[in-house]
């Protein structure tokens, strides 16, 4: 199965895409996080998207697509993806329906988590994140046992530089999910959207139903 979770910056893509992919064995890849490795281990691909990270913005089409590509191209992702943060625009969607349809694949399911900008601003502003695992923690509503270190492994826990404010405005502004976009999946028939603004468990339990 290939799904596509989608959703505002904050409205909880990559809490949920961890948990599903756990429940449903998918494949987890998020753009986000791509962009991120290639950040720390300071690669020119790296830079580029940092300069766009920091400011609130998409990183170039051309760019994002051929990295997706290549990562879809691996035998891990043959048989089910879950993808989170991708696609952000229609030319995205046409991308990734062209290089499935190459493999004799489609999106089966488009997951849209909804939530309203008062409350997207106040789980990025609380977010805490694992160095060493990567699991996300919110210090509200989602706290680790111990302030700073991570439940999973015991990692540092740190916060990201685009969570900043004024970079979480551009980042609401630029970054919703546009409606051409959502209507691209809603014509292909496989759109489901899932109220974000419920619990992190009842919100796991409505993607998983609308995945069955
Ligand atoms: P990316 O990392 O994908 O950022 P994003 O889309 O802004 O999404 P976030 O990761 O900020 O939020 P999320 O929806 O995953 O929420 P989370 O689960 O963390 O992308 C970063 C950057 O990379 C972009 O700005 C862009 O520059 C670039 N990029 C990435 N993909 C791209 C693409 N396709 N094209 C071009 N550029 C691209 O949850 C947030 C917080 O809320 C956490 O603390 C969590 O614990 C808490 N929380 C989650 N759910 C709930 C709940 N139900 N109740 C209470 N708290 C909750």
């Amino acid at each position: 199965m290939f799904v596509v979770l989608l959703g505002p910056p904050g409205a909880g893509k990559g809490t949920q895409a961890e948990r599903i992919a756990k429940a449903t064995g998918l494949l987890h890849v998020s753009t986000g996080d791509m962009f991120r490795e290639h950040v720390r281990n300071e690669t020119e691909l790296g830079q580029l998207a940092k300069s766009y990270m920091d400011k609130g913005e998409l990183v170039p089409d051309e760019v994002t697509i051929s990295m997706l590509n290549e990562r879809i191209s691996r035998d891990d992702a043959s048989e089910g993806v879950m993808f989170d943060g991708f696609p952000r625009n229609v030319p995205q969607a046409k991308a990734l329906d062209d290089a499935l349809a190459e493999r004799a694949k489609k999106i089966d399911r488009a997951l849209l988590i909804s939530a309203r900008d008062e409350e997207l601003v106040s789980r990025l502003s609380g977010r805490w994140i694992c160095r060493q695992c990567g699991r996300l923690f919110h210090e509200r509503f989602d706290p680790p046992a111990e302030a700073g270190k991570c439940d999973a492994c015991g990692g540092e826990l740190y916060q990201r530089d685009d969570d900043k404010a004024d970079v979480v405005r551009t980042r609401l502004e630029k970054q919703k999910p546009a409606p051409e976009l959502i209507d691209h999946y809603r014509q292909a028939g496989v759109l489901h959207e899932v109220d974000g603004e419920r619990s992190i468990d009842e919100v796991t339990t409505a993607l998983l139903e609308a995945l069955r």
